[in-house]
């Protein structure tokens, strides 16, 4: 399979232009040094998530080191608590020892984790190195690693810092996928099923009648779901990088209950794509209640995610969690306004809008499965 781009154009930043290509191909690891190479690096920081220090990074540091990039590898123990400051800190004061200049351009291979936590330390070390991401979890590949937000963890809530921090390229290798535990590879597939609601319908019933090629993760499938992610992705992120028109929040659909069910299960029962699954359920149903869509949309979608071994009964979630206090946190969701609560919401498949000041009480229906 050829391995294919999807371009992120980006408005120019002081005369340079910031646009940067994702390539998506199978065993494409070992292309990362000729094209940092080609991109003008001459030494590399290679930060990798511990889980695939063997299987993947190492090829992408012999890789490098093959293309004549000097290059300090850097593990990070797997897990959400490596999004953190003092994480960031060790990683920065390792740098320093390795007297990092301003040219040493860093690539974070891992999920999410690594490249929000190696993207940081790439935007805030001597004010800016340049970043590759190498996603290697289906999350990172059709969502985390492309768009520029980066970000650590504080003890007071999730990604409360950060910046925007572009990388200059993306490199998602669907062969790194296999050694992805099945659970993390459905995780993804509710961002994956998010862009169909959102901006693509085509793309939807593609999904609907392909739920074996993809339960079963053939590259085809697998290379067209990454290859059709990213191109959403990078989409909405050209048209407001910074989250500025309210364009961007479309990719929030879902979030808003997925966030609170996170948050109200101490982000210990779900993994982030399970919650959107049953937050998406949540939306759909909230939207048939204010007659924005019919109940076989919200339907349709229940039957996509569950085929897909997502789970969709947040009602019975909701059940064994305090109502209030999952108001509580929808309204200090980072997209609501002064407490009002928002949600994205969609009109039909393949649309949605982003839509303010909903009644409390037909959330509380819909949570009880009154709606
Ligand atoms: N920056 C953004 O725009 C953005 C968007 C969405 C999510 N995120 C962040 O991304 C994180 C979640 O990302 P994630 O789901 O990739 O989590 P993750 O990085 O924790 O990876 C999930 C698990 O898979 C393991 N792993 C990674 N690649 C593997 C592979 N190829 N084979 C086997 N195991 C592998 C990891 O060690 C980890 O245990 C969260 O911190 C979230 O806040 C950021
Ligand atoms: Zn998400």
């Amino acid at each position: 399979m050829t391995a294919q781009t999807v371009r992120v154009e980006l408005a120019g930043d002081g005369g340079s232009d910031r646009s940067y290509d994702i390539t998506v191909g199978q065993g494409i690891l070992a292309s990362v040094g000729t094209l940092l190479a080609d991109a003008g690096c001459r030494r590399a920081v290679a930060i990798a998530d511990a889980a695939v220090v063997s299987s993947h990074a190492e090829k992408v540091v012999t890789s490098l080191q093959a293309a004549g990039i000097e290059t300090l590898p850097i593990e990070v123990a797997s897990g959400e608590s490596s999004k953190a400051a003092g994480e960031a800190a060790r990683i920065w004061g390792a740098l320093a020892e390795a007297a990092v200049d301003r040219k040493t351009h860093v690539v974070a291979i891992g999920g999410g984790v690594v490249g929000d936590l190696a993207g940081f330390v790439a935007a805030t070390y001597v004010r800016g190195l340049a970043v590759w991401q190498i996603p290697t979890t289906l999350v990172a590949q059709v969502d985390s690693a492309i768009g520029g937000k980066t970000g650590i963890n504080l003890p007071a809530g999730k990604n409360l810092v950060g910046c925007f921090w572009q990388p200059r390229g993306v490199v998602s290798d669907i062969e790194s996928l296999a050694t992805l535990p099945l659970r993390e590879l459905r995780s993804g597939l509710a961002e994956v099923v998010k862009y169909g609601m959102i901006r693509d319908e085509p793309f939807f019933r593609w999904l609907e009648t392909h739920v074996d090629e993809i339960t079963a993760a053939t590259p085809t499938a697998v290379h067209h779901i990454i290859l059709t992610s990213s191109r959403h992705k990078a989409e909405v992120v050209s048209q407001d990088e910074h989250e500025t028109t309210g364009l961007r929040a479309i990719l929030n659909y879902g979030h808003t209950f997925a966030h609170a069910f996170e948050s109200a299960t101490g982000y210990g029962r779900f993994l982030h794509g399970e919650a959107v699954s049953l937050g998406m359920a949540a939306a759909a149903r909230l939207a048939c209640r204010l007659g924005r869509i019919d109940a076989e949309t919200a339907e349709r979608q229940d039957r996509l995610l569950a085929a897909l071994g997502l789970p969709i009964d947040f009602a019975n979630v909701a059940s064994s969690l305090s109502t209030d206090e999952l108001l509580a946190i929808m309204r200090r969701d980072k997209k609501a306004i002064s407490g009002q609560l928002r949600f994205v919401l969609p009109t039909r498949l393949g649309h949605v809008e982003l839509v303010d000041g909903i009644d409390p009480a037909a959330v509380v229906d819909v949570l009880a499965a009154k709606a």
